[in-house]
């Protein structure tokens, strides 16, 4: 198969969708998101928005990733750890290279890198440590 870029909805559905199955079977992480998330497909649509904006400006994500993910550290008593963002950025790195190549699909991989030291290190943040 030859290798396209990412360069419509649809491709960021697909993107998504394969991303998140592969996600809710993961043995280390899965459950953070399978306890969390009850509607699937409301979350998928979400993610697809969020994905969307980043990668081809349809500006049409609702959401707070960062307050988002305070909640989800402080459910599962902040025992998310580099290690957890690392298995998601790997999976994340593996989805993109399976389906896509091109200039978006990097943009897809160095995004998602950078907002993942973002979104852990505001967590962190918000842990009540003597920091
Ligand atoms: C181990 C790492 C991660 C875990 C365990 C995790 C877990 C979760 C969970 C459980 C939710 C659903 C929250 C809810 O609906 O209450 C969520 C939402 C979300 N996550 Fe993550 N996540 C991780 C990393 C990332 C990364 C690296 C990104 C982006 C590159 C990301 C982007 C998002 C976005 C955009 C939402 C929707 C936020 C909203 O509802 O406004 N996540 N995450």
């Amino acid at each position: 198969m030859i290798k396209k870029d990412i360069s419509n909805r649809a491709d960021v559905e697909l993107l998504v969708n394969t991303f998140y199955d592969r996600i809710r079977q993961n043995e280390k992480i899965g459950f953070y998101f399978n306890e969390t998330i009850s509607d699937w497909d409301s979350h998928l649509e979400k993610l697809t928005d969020f994905w969307d904006t980043q990668l081809l400006n349809a500006r049409n994500f609702k959401g707070n990733p960062r307050t988002a993910h305070i909640k989800v550290d402080n459910r599962f008593n902040h025992e998310i750890t580099t290690k957890e963002f690392g298995e998601w950025l790997n999976l994340w790195f593996k989805t993109v290279n399976e389906l896509f190549k091109g200039e978006v699909a990097q943009t897809a991989k160095d995004r998602a890198r950078k907002m993942s030291t973002h979104l852990f290190m505001n967590m962190y943040r918000y842990r009540k440590v003597d920091a």
